[in-house]
């Protein structure tokens, strides 16, 4: 049985966060600058069914047996086995990586699902289908998350932008106009399970204020749609900004996103808001394409440990990022 090898990118919500927990849409795009890699190799010496995961970037080196049924890896292998109908799996060791920073809102815990669950399938001879992909990743971020939306697994899975609502079909849309994003981030770690239960406490405290906060933010991802549709990314601007105060009341942003976020929009940034579950990690600013380096500079300046530029409905060919081929969702 040869090794097998699978990737699969981060991600960045551009509008809709939390709210999207509560049935409002959200839009969320891949990026493809940083991946999770996952490589399946036979152990011709292992003892028969036995299964070795390594993923040394959280200091992980384990053999499946040993794994709770709450560990999201252990939970991704046991996934494809069941799905597959494999009880047992030749001895092999799963070795699992990733440039996407953890705990960050950009997918990590998706991206490394995504990319085990696809190289055990190619390993084992039977890939399997996105939408068996997408929910295998489903049950794992629900170990990550605790009441995931699924637009984490889903963004990741298909590699395209998408609007997606809760138990609704997943939606793509045609990009009008190509359109950059620069990503910044705090560098401050904040699991997202601890902020969906911060929003979730406060949700159930005062209900009718939430849902209220709630469907604002479902009606800026409805109109940002529109704009991405009709190809005037200018007005994602404001809607960024609307999305980020309205993220601020909810309380899950944070001073080193607020830095961020001003510092974004004082070198010319159309808008910028937090992304993902909030209170640390990344953030994410639309700009002119002339201007993305000095935002970038100004987000560095402002704190940020690390900068994306990545630019959405662009063919590879036409990015002047220098993004790399597959990078950018295709126009749908
Ligand atoms: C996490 O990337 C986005 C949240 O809305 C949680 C979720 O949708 O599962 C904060």
């Amino acid at each position: 049985m040869p090794a097998f090898t699978a990737t699969a990118p981060g991600k960045i919500i551009l509008f809709g966060e939390h709210a999207v927990v509560y049935g409002q849409p959200a839009i969320a795009v891949p990026v493809n600058q940083v991946q999770a890699r996952a490589t399946v190799t036979p152990n011709l010496w292992g003892a028969p069914g036995e299964v070795v995961i390594q993923a040394p970037e959280i200091g992980l080196m384990a053999v499946l047996d040993e794994l709770g049924a709450d560990d999201p890896l252990g939970a991704a292998v046991r996934g494809v086995m069941g799905a597959l109908q494999v009880p047992r799996i030749p001895a092999c060791t799963l070795k699992v990586s990733a440039t996407i920073p953890f705990a960050s809102g950009m997918g990590s815990g998706a991206a490394v699902s995504v990319a085990m669950i696809r190289a055990l399938a190619g390993f084992l001879g039977q890939p399997i289908d996105d939408g068996t992909v997408c929910a295998l990743a489903f049950e794992v971020e629900k170990i990550h998350h605790g009441t995931p939306s699924g637009i984490d697994n889903s963004v990741v899975t298909y590699r395209v932008p998408v609007f997606f609502q809760k138990g609704l079909p997943l939606e793509t849309f045609s990009i009008g106009k190509a359109f950059t994003l620069v990503i910044g981030d705090t560098g401050v770690r904040s699991p997202t399970r601890e902020t969906v239960a911060a929003v979730r406490a406060r949700w159930q405290a005062d209900p009718a204020g939430y849902e209220r906060l709630f469907a604002a933010i479902g009606s800026i991802t409805r109109t940002a749609r529109d704009a991405i549709r009709g190809g005037y990314p200018t007005r994602l601007g404001p809607l960024m900004d609307e999305n980020h105060a309205l993220l601020q009341m909810m309380g899950v942003s944070s001073e080193e996103l607020d830095n961020l976020v001003r510092g974004a929009k004082s070198a010319g940034a159309w808008g910028a808001k937090l992304s993902g579950g909030g209170c640390g990690g990344n953030m994410v600013a639309s700009c002119d394409p002339q201007r993305a380096l000095e935002v970038q500079g100004a987000l560095e300046k402002a704190g940020a440990v690390r900068t994306i530029l990545t630019q959405v409905g662009a063919r590879p060919d036409d990015d002047p990022t220098g993004g790399q081929p597959g990078d950018l969702g295709p126009q749908l």
